[in-house]
C-alpha cells in the first residue's frame, strides 16, 4: 500500500498537523532544557561511537520525525554549548511541528539546525547526503511499514554511524490498546481530529474505575500532555508496540546490530530477582533472552530505546581500563551520584516506577568524585592511591564501579 492511499496514514498526517506532538510552548525554552534518551550527546559519543570519535570531527545529525523538537533541541543545544561543529537536520512531514521547533531554536539562539518538511520515505530523493547519527524516536511504530522506513534510514547513515531508536513496548502500555480499540468505533479515523478528540475527552471523563489505564502509572501523556498527548496516546490511527524480541527481529531483518539497550541493566533480570537458583538460570541465557525475561518480569516497559549500527560495520569501544582513557559522566555529576549511594553501598536506581538496588564497591565514592571528563583514569588512580587505597585493589574496584554505572547509563569512557 502506498503511503498516500493508506487511510490510517492520512489520519496520522492530519493528527500531527492539528496537534503537534509533544505539546510545547517555545517560551519555556527560557526555563529548561529537556534531556533524555535517545540522543543525549554523551550517549551518542559513547554508545554510538564507542568513545572513540574525536569531538573535533563535525557531527551531521538527522532527526527523522522530529515532532516539536525535544531531541533536535537537546542535541543542537549540547553541541552549541561544547562548540561542537556540525548540524542537526529536522525532518518531519508535518509543517506545524517544524514551526514549533524553529520557534524553540530561536528562543535559544541556536543556529545549527535546519528544517525539512518531508517524509522519511522520500529521504532518497531529498538530497540531504548521509548522516553520522540519526534519531528516530517514537516514529517507526506509527508507519505503515516500519522495516521499509528503517531500511531507508540505513541508507542515509554513514559507515561507522549509528541510529538512536525508540519504539513503544506493549506490557508497560497496558490499558492503552483496550481504549484505542474502543475509541476506534466511537471516534473513527475518518472523522476530523477535533471531533475525535472531543469523543476521547468525553470517554476519559466517564472512564469506569476498572479501566486498566487508571492503574497504569508508566506514562502520563493523557494526564499532563495536553490535547496532543491525549490524542497521541488514545487516538493514534496506527500504533504498533514491539516486545523486545519483536524489536530485535525488526533490527535483524533490516541489518542492524544493537550497541546498547537503554539502560542496559534494565534488561538484566538479575536486578529483578534475588533467588540464587533463578539467577543461575539467568546466567545461562544470552543477553537477548535475558532481555525477554526482564521485559516479562518487570511488566513496566512502555518503550524500548536502542542505539544500533549497521550489521556490516566494525565496532569497538574505548578500553575502560586503559590508563589514558577518560571517564565522563552522562549528565549527573559524580559527586551528586555519590550523594545517592546508601550507607550499605547500594545505589537506588529507578527504571520507571520500579526502583532497583545497584551494588557498588565502598570506594566507588572516591572514584566518582574525581570524574570530571578531563582527568584520565591514570590520574584518577594516582589520586586514589595517595589516599591510601592499596594499589592491587584499585583496578578491580574501578571495574566493578564502571561495569555497574555504565549499565545504568551513568558513567562512560572515551579514549584520549
Ligand atoms: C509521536 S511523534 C514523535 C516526535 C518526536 N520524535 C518525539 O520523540 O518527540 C511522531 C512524528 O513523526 C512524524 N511522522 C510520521 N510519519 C512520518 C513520515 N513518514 N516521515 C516523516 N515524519 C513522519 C509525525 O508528523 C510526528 O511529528
Amino acid at each position: 500500500m502506498t503511503q498516500k492511499k493508506d487511510p490510517r496514514d492520512i489520519s496520522l498526517s492530519q493528527q500531527y498537523e492539528a496537534y503537534p506532538y509533544p505539546e510545547r510552548n517555545p517560551q519555556d525554552e527560557k526555563k529548561r532544557l529537556f534531556i533524555g534518551s535517545p540522543s543525549h550527546l554523551n550517549e551518542i559519543d559513547y554508545w554510538v561511537f564507542g568513545g572513540k570519535r574525536s569531538s573535533e570531527q563535525p557531527l551531521r545529525v538527522l532527526v527523522a520525525g522530529c515532532g516539536t523538537g525535544d531531541a533536535a533541541i537537546m542535541i543542537a543545544q549540547q553541541m552549541a554549548r561544547r562548540n561542537r561543529s556540525g548540524e542537526v537536520v529536522c525532518l518531519d512531514r508535518a509543517g506545524a511541528v517544524l514551526t514549533v521547533v524553529q520557534e524553540r531554536a530561536k528562543v535559544r539562539n541556536l543556529t545549527n539546525l535546519s528544517y525539512i518538511q518531508g517524509s522519511i520515505l522520500d529521504l532518497p530523493n531529498l538530497d540531504l547526503g548521509q548522516f553520522d547519527y540519526i534519531d528516530c524516536c517514537g516514529v517507526l511504530h506509527h508507519l505503515p511499514d516500519p522495516a521499509h522506513a528503517l531500511g531507508i534510514l540505513k541508507g542515509a547513515l554513514k559507515t561507522g554511524g549509528g541510529i538512536g531508536l525508540m519504539v513503544y513496548a506493549p506490557h508497560g502500555r497496558t490499558g492503552v490498546y483496550m481504549l484505542q480499540d474502543a475509541l476506534s468505533y466511537l471516534a473513527p479515523i475518518h472523522d476530523v481530529p477535533a471531533k475525535r478528540l472531543d469523543v476521547a475527552k468525553r470517554v476519559m471523563r466517564h472512564l469506569p474505575k476498572t479501566a486498566w489505564l487508571h492503574y497504569n502509572k508508566n506514562f502520563g501523556d493523557h494526564l499532563t500532555g495536553g490535547d496532543a498527548g491525549l490524542y497521541d496516546l488514545l487516538l493514534n490511527p496506527r500504533d504498533q508496540a514491539y516486545t523486545i524480541d519483536a524489536f530485535w527481529n525488526l533490527l535483524d531483518q533490516v541489518g542492524f546490530k544493537v550497541n546498547a539497550l537503554i539502560e542496559p541493566a534494565r534488561y538484566n533480570p538479575k536486578y529483578l530477582i534475588a533467588d540464587p537458583k533463578i539467577r543461575e538460570k539467568i546466567d545461562q541465557l544470552d543477553y537477548r533472552c535475558q532481555a525477554v525475561v526482564a521485559e516479562g518480569l518487570a511488566g513496566n516497559m512502555a518503550t524500548h530505546v536502542a542505539y544500533v549500527r549497521k550489521a556490516e560495520d566494525d565496532f569497538s569501544m574505548a578500553d575502560p581500563y586503559a590508563m589514558d582513557s577518560i571517564p565522563f559522566m552522562r549528565e549527573m555529576p559524580g559527586e551528586v551520584l555519590v550523594g545517592q549511594i546508601l550507607p550499605s553501598n547500594l545505589l537506588p536506581f529507578s527504571f520507571g516506577m520500579l526502583t532497583v538496588m545497584i551494588p557498588l564497591p565502598a570506594q566507588a565514592r572516591g572514584f566518582l568524585g574525581l570524574i570530571d571528563g578531563q582527568r584520565s583514569l591514570g590520574e584518577i588512580i594516582d589520586i586514589v592511591k595517595k589516599r591510601g587505597v592499596p594499589e592491587e585493589k584499585i583496578i578491580p574496584m574501578w571495574k566493578e564501579t564502571f561495569d555497574s554505572l555504565q549499565s545504568i547509563n551513568q558513567v562512560f569512557v572515551r579514549s584520549s
